[in-house]
């Protein structure tokens, strides 16, 4: 199947009620681990790309390994999507490149790190959608911040610093016409997200459900949702790293989440940790090893089993071949002439 956009595997998500994980890679290992973990699944993915993993592997390398990936898993519905935009520019080079949706991350300023007011959000995110809608190609709105630094992206703190508020969700969606909205509801980006296994104090999950009441027709995504599992904590620490103790967002929160709208779920932290914990494994028990090859296939064989664990737990498994691909050129058509409903059904409070 050609790449899709992240706009159509949401809106079969949504008819579906499962949720898809979207998984960030920097690297062919990542990818080709994805890759395997949805056709064991049988399942359809989002593969994402931050600046980071941008600058890390280069445009070129990273969209070439993508048309491989869809060139050699016809079956799989496969978007590509850029995580975290910071501004115009850097979604209008993705969409130049091939991504076939974008994210653009206007809670924060350009630097990637300060708060940006409201209005710079919406007039910002609604440049890149007239932009990307013409084109064919769908977009992720953030309102709202989360918490955390991820490479030096991010407004520090906790999670709970910034979360949406419902009426500016609302207001948020109306004015940009956004095809999915991400939410803060008290998650992080990275490893330390919580000092103790987090319960309905911390996550504001009935933030998440009025947002949705509100906005029924949009597809909510949830950042920072890795779930830290401590077996793969341990293995690193089992083998000289210096891991400290910490918690993730529990899996069953997250489908609570899908029940209420969730329909994109934003996962890397686990894959680093199953990826940093097989090579440490192959490091400690056979340091005389030093073929790349050694270390690299078990830690791809980590990924891909916390890869399909999720596809499986976040329901989107068994989903591949429900649909067939709708053409980027299609996806514009259908903005332009507005049968690609972008503004949401606003209900009542
Ligand atoms: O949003 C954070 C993702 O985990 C990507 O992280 O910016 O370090 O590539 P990165
Ligand atoms: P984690 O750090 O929890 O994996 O979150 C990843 C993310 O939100 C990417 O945008
Ligand atoms: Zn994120």
């Amino acid at each position: 199947m050609p790449l899709v956009t992240t706009r159509q595997l949401l809106d079969e998500a949504a008819k579906g009620g499962y949720g898809v994980g979207a998984f960030n890679v920097n690297d062919m290992e990542q990818i080709q681990a994805i890759m395997e973990a949805a056709k064991e699944t049988n399942s359809p993915v989002i593969i994402q790309a931050s600046r980071g993993a941008r600058k890390f592997a280069q445009d070129n390398y990273l969209y070439h390994l993508m048309l491989a990936a869809a060139e050699l898993y016809p079956e799989i519905p496969l978007a590509m999507h850029l995580d975290h935009g910071n501004s115009f520019e850097t979604c209008e080079s993705a969409i130049k490149l091939g991504f076939t949706s974008v994210m653009m991350d206007g809670s924060l300023k350009p630097d990637g790190k300060t708060p940006a007011t409201f209005e710079e959000n919406v007039e910002i995110t609604k440049k890149v959608v007239d932009y990307a809608h013409e084109r064919g190609i769908s977009v992720e709105g953030e309102i709202g911040v989360l918490g955390g630094i991820e490479d030096g992206h991010g407004a520090g703190g906790s999670g709970l610093d910034h979360v949406t508020d419902p009426d500016q969700a609302v207001e948020f969606a109306e004015r940009t016409g956004v095809d999915s909205l991400a939410i803060a509801i008290g998650t992080s980006h990275g490893a330390y997200k919580f000092t103790k296994k987090p319960d309905g104090s911390v996550l504001k999950m009935d933030l998440l459900i009025a947002i949705h009441k509100r906005l029924p027709n949009t597809h909510l995504v949830m950042h920072g949702s890795s779930s830290v599992p401590k077996d793969l904590q341990d293995i690193i620490n089992q083998y000289g790293g210096k891991l400290k103790e910490t918690w993730g967002v529990p899996v069953e929160e997250i489908q609570i989440g899908i029940k209420n709208g969730v329909r994109k779920i934003n996962v890397d932290t686990d894959n680093r940790l199953a990826i940093t914990g097989a090579i440490r494994k192959v490091f400690a028990e056979t340091p005389e090893k030093f073929d790349p090859r050694d270390y690299l296939t078990p830690a791809r064989a980590a990924m891909q089993k916390v890869v399909a664990q999720r596809m499986t737990q976040f329901g989107q498994a068994g989903h591949a071949g429900d649909y067939k691909a709708i053409s980027i050129a299609d996806m514009a058509k259908g903005y332009a002439s507005g049968s690609l409903v972008t503004k949401p059904l606003v209900t009542a409070k």
